[in-house]
Formats: C-alpha cells, sequence, structure tokens
C-alpha cells in the first residue's frame, strides 16, 4: 500500500515538469497568452490538489496549495498561538503545505520521534546547515548525526554537571551583584535573563564571560541572533527561496541572514576559541573536554567541529535558556499562591542546610527540592521556549494515523505549544500553570515527563528521541540554581502586571518581555 503510495506522489511529480514545460512554450500572445498562463496554473495546482493523498486531512485552505501559508504566518511571529487555533479548528491532524502535516495525535509523537524510527529532520533545517560539515542541530543525515553526538555527549550528560557547577555559580553571583547595584529600579526580564544565560555560556565553554552583564548591554550579538533566527523561521519552508539566493548571492549580495550563522557566528565561535587558547587555563570548562576528545580521536573532531560545537553552544544555548528562566519567573509571580509556596520551600532548606544569604544554592540540594522542580516543568510545559513545530519527514514505508494514511516523502511535525494542551495527558486544567500536577497521580506524572524513555514522548519543551536537546542538563542547571538563589535574596515583584508583556516566536525565542 505504502508503494502505490508512493508511486502516486512521483507520478504527481512528473505532471507538474510537463505542465511547467507546457507553459514556457506556450506560444500566444497578449491577453489571450495571459489568460493560458492563469488557466495553466490553476489547472496544475489543482491536479496537483486532487492527486495529492493529503488531500483529505483538512487545513487552511491557502495551505493546500503552497507553503506561503507556513510562510506567512511563521514570518508574523505568531506561529506558536496560529498552531493551536488551527488545531482546535480542524482536528488532531491539520495540513500545513501541499506535503505538510501537523500532529496532536499523542500516539503517532511515540513513532515520529522515536530513537531509531528513521524519521529524519525536514529540510526545513538545511538553511541552518548551509554548507557546514558539522552541525549537531540541523544535521539531516541520521547515522553522521549519531556518529558525531556520540562523541561529544559525555560533555553534557548530568554527571558532567557537578564540573561544570562553580561556573554557572560565578555567573549567578555576578548576576545578583548587578541587582544589587539596580535594587529598587525597574528591570527589563527579557534583556537580563538573556545577558546572564549569554554570560553563562561563556563561563562554561570559554571560562571568560562574554562581559554583556557587565556592561549591562550585548556587543551586538543579540541583533545577529534575533535576524537570524528570523529569517531561518520562514525560509526554512522554502528551501529552494534559499538555494536561488545563494546561487545569486555573487550578484545580488547575501540577502538573507541566516547565512551569518555559517558565517559570522562561526567567526565569533573561532575567535573565543583562540583567545581561550591564548589565555590559557587551569579549569575544565566544555572546549577543554572538546580538546580531550580532539586529542583522543583528531580524525573524527578536527577544529572546524570543535568551533561549531562552541558556536552551538552560544546560539542554541543561551536564548532558550534565558526564554525558560522568563517564563519560569512570570508564571510564578503571576500566581502568588506558587509564589509563596516556592519561597518557604527555599526557606525551609536554605534553614536545614545552613545556606547563607549571597550564596548559590547546591545541585544536591535543588534536586531535593520537588516544588522548584515542579514550577520548572510547569514553566517549560506552559511556556516552550521553542515556538515552531519539530519538521520530521515520513520515511518510504509511510505512516498511518488513525484513517489516514501519510505517505514516505511527507513532512510531518508536532509542535510543543500543542501537544501540551492536551488534557487527557496532563489534565482537565491544562490550559493552567499548576506546578502540582507534577507532583499528584504518579501514573500520569509517568506520561507526562521524559525521565523514562518509553514515556517521553509527550514533554516536547527538549524535543524527543535521538534529537532530543542535548543542552538540556546545561539549561535545567542554570534555571535551578538561579531561581532559589534569586528568591532566597530578593524580593522580586512585577513591576506593573501584565501590562508589559509581548511575545513574539523565532524558533528558540517564543519570548515574553516584562518588567520587575
Ligand atoms: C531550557 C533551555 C533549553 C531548551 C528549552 C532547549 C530546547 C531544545 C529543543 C526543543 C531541541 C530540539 C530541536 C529539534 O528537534 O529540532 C534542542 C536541541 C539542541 N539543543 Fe537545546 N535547549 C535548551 C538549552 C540548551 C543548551 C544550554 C545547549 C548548549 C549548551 C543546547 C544545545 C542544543 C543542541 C546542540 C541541540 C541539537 C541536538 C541534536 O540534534 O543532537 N540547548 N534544544
Amino acid at each position: 500500500m505504502a508503494q502505490d503510495k508512493k508511486t502516486n506522489v512521483l507520478s504527481a511529480g512528473k505532471n507538474k515538469i510537463i505542465h511547467s514545460k507546457a507553459l514556457i512554450t506556450g506560444n500566444g500572445s497578449g491577453r489571450e497568452d495571459q489568460c493560458l498562463f492563469w488557466i495553466a496554473l490553476l489547472s496544475l495546482l489543482l491536479i496537483n490538489h486532487f492527486r495529492n493523498p493529503l488531500r483529505n486531512v483538512p487545513g487552511p485552505f491557502w495551505a493546500k496549495f503552497s507553503n506561503l501559508w507556513l510562510v506567512y504566518h511563521t514570518r508574523q511571529g505568531r506561529m506558536h498561538r496560529k498552531i493551536i487555533e488551527v488545531h482546535e479548528k480542524y482536528g488532531p491532524l491539520v495540513r500545513l503545505g501541499p506535503h505538510e502535516i501537523s500532529t496532536a495525535d499523542i500516539d503517532s509523537l511515540r513513532i515520529i520521534y522515536g530513537a531509531g524510527n528513521d524519521f529524519r529532520k525536514s529540510d526545513w533545517y538545511m538553511p541552518w546547515q548551509g554548507n557546514r560539515k558539522w552541525d549537531l542541530f540541523s544535521e539531516r543525515n541520521e547515522s553522521i548525526h549519531r556518529a558525531q553526538r556520540r562523541l561529544v555527549s559525555h560533555i553534557y550528560s548530568l554527571s558532567n554537571m557537578k564540573k561544570l557547577e562553580p561556573y554557572v555559580d560565578s555567573a549567578i553571583l555576578f548576576l545578583l551583584k548587578k541587582l544589587a547595584s539596580m535594587e529598587g529600579e525597574k528591570i527589563d526580564v527579557g534583556r537580563w535573563t538573556r545577558l546572564f544565560a549569554y554570560d553563562v555560556i561563556g563561563e562554561i565553554t570559554f571560562s571568560k564571560r562574554f562581559g554583556f552583564m557587565d556592561e549591562g548591554i550585548d556587543d551586538g550579538a543579540f541583533t545577529m541572533i534575533d535576524n537570524i533566527l528570523q529569517c531561518a523561521n520562514w525560509v526554512g519552508h522554502t528551501p529552494w527561496f534559499y538555494y536561488l539566493s545563494i546561487w545569486l548571492a555573487p550578484i545580488i549580495g547575501n540577502r538573507l541572514a541566516i547565512t551569518q550563522r555559517q558565517g559570522k557566528l562561526l567567526q565569533i565561535s573561532h575567535q573565543n576559541i583562540k583567545d581561550r587558547r591564548e589565555r590559557g587555563t587551569d579549569r575544565n570548562d566544555m572546549l577543554e573536554q572538546l580538546f580531550e576528545v580532539q586529542r583522543e580521536k583528531p580524525d573524527k573532531l578536527d577544529d572546524i567541529c570543535v568551533t561549531s560545537m562552541a558556536a552551538s553552544n552560544i546560539f542554541a544555548g543561551s536564548d532558550s535558556t534565558s526564554v525558560s528562566i522568563s517564563a519560569l519567573l512570570y508564571h510564578t509571580l503571576r500566581n502568588p499562591e506558587v509564589k509563596k509556596k516556592l519561597i518557604d520551600e527555599i526557606n525551609e532548606h536554605a534553614a536545614k542546610n545552613n545556606i547563607p544569604h549571597g550564596t548559590v544554592f547546591d545541585l544536591e540540594i535543588i534536586n531535593n527540592m520537588p516544588f522548584l522542580q515542579a514550577c520548572m516543568y510547569e514553566a517549560l510545559r506552559c511556556h516552550p521556549a521553542v515556538g515552531v513545530s519539530l519538521g520530521r519527514v515520513v520515511p518510504p514505508s509511510g505512516l498511518q494515523i488513525g484513517e489516514q494514511f501519510i505517505p514516505g516523502g511527507s513532512g510531518i511535525s508536532a509542535n510543543a505549544w500543542v501537544i501540551h494542551q492536551n488534557k487527557d495527558v496532563f489534565g482537565e486544567d491544562a490550559d493552567k500553570f499548576r506546578p502540582e500536577r507534577w507532583m499528584e497521580e504518579p501514573d500520569r506524572v509517568a506520561t507526562m515527563t521524559f525521565f523514562d524513555l518509553k514515556t517521553e514522548r509527550n514533554f516536547l519543551s527538549f524535543g524527543a528521541g535521538s534529537r532530543y536537546c542535548i543542552g538540556r542538563n546545561v539549561g535545567w542547571l542554570e534555571m535551578s540554581k538561579l531561581m532559589p538563589t534569586l528568591f532566597h535574596d530578593y524580593e522580586v515583584e512585577f513591576c506593573d502586571p501584565c501590562k508589559d508583556t509581548r511575545e513574539v516566536a523565532w524558533q528558540f525565542r517564543t519570548c515574553r518581555t516584562y518588567h520587575l
């Protein structure tokens, strides 16, 4: 059955070629020509539509004919909300493009994102990778990715976090010092969590803060990253446009900001590695650990790979963490009873473990603070930092979801913003911020969390399966150390409740800005 469907798709492709040829060789003139052009175009769209095996999947009208619907809505920066809206309107399977399906079907997630199931990353990731030979995040060949990830995964492991802890502590203490100097002032949370998260990555990767918190300002990196994210977000839906612009670059110049990910970002990473080599350090930072791998396997991890890994830390590790910290603070402050419960737990552990003010909470202590952990899960459930869907390609054998067969080669994706609202998994009050849900009903919690590989499918904030966030432990470490230390030392409040919030989604940055 899968093969038949595949043949259908191929012959639809053939039709496309014949028709476009007919358009080029048409020999009419003037209005007649124009008329023929529109008739041919319309016929082409209709033929493609009626031959498309996905034609019965409901979805927005314009999405049936081209990916422009996706391009338009991702450019608006509100795709994370739009996707919830279309699932509410059309059901668990929604067609977002001629060959693109979004799923909210919980059972299908295990198949799509399950490690070893051959659903490779979609071509949406292609512009992210460009001509890079090593890029964990956007590598679309699963076996290349597996080999690369195996080389470096221990550096991001839970057991390795102990080594990184002192560097995170040092950035937290610096942040507290800065906050003390701003006491009573209005603080832009989005900006300060971002300055903090970048400086942490500097500390743990290069043994040196980038110095953003020192000045309270970045060095232009934020604008560069915003531009890259904004561009990558939409251009990934039209990879042909990316190729075209690269091809035309010698004539029209480099017009797409995403190319800076292969250019300027790698240069920044390269420069930081060079400076760090010259400075030297007795620390065992992440770069040192990458050098260790390189010394052992120089043929597998050359300088380009090390540069790329360090760039990944900067790019994938900073914004995602700052958005998550910001979301955690936001939800905690919006819910006074949660805030009180959290502060009680913090004070209880501080008293029990003799933690003086101005001291960062240890990893062992925070791991034993269940309400803090529950708040973090709940914040990331209600506000996943990654706002776009995680696109995959259906393998040649196809995919059956309920009554619908999805042929090989189709795009399939799920979005954390949609999945996390599922009432069967998260409860009837899934739309509410209620950390307690992570502490009650062990059976339900087992289906919500990702600790058990069999059930990891329903908490998508860190992705899933073989492409699960490699830096999850780093992000978690930062969040879980900062929160209790901050609340232990400061009275934190909204400046002007809810008036000042704004939300925007550019892939790794579905952020909400507000002031404290
Ligand atoms: C709370 C913080 C974080 C969140 C919410 C987050 C989220 C994610 C998500 C959703 C993915 C999967 C993307 C996909 O399937 O396309 C991912 C992948 C990735 N993340 Fe994170 N991330 C966080 C922190 C970090 C940190 C701190 C680092 C680095 C130090 C990092 C590095 C990466 C890398 C390299 C990948 C690609 C992994 C692979 O495909 O093997 N992330 N992250």
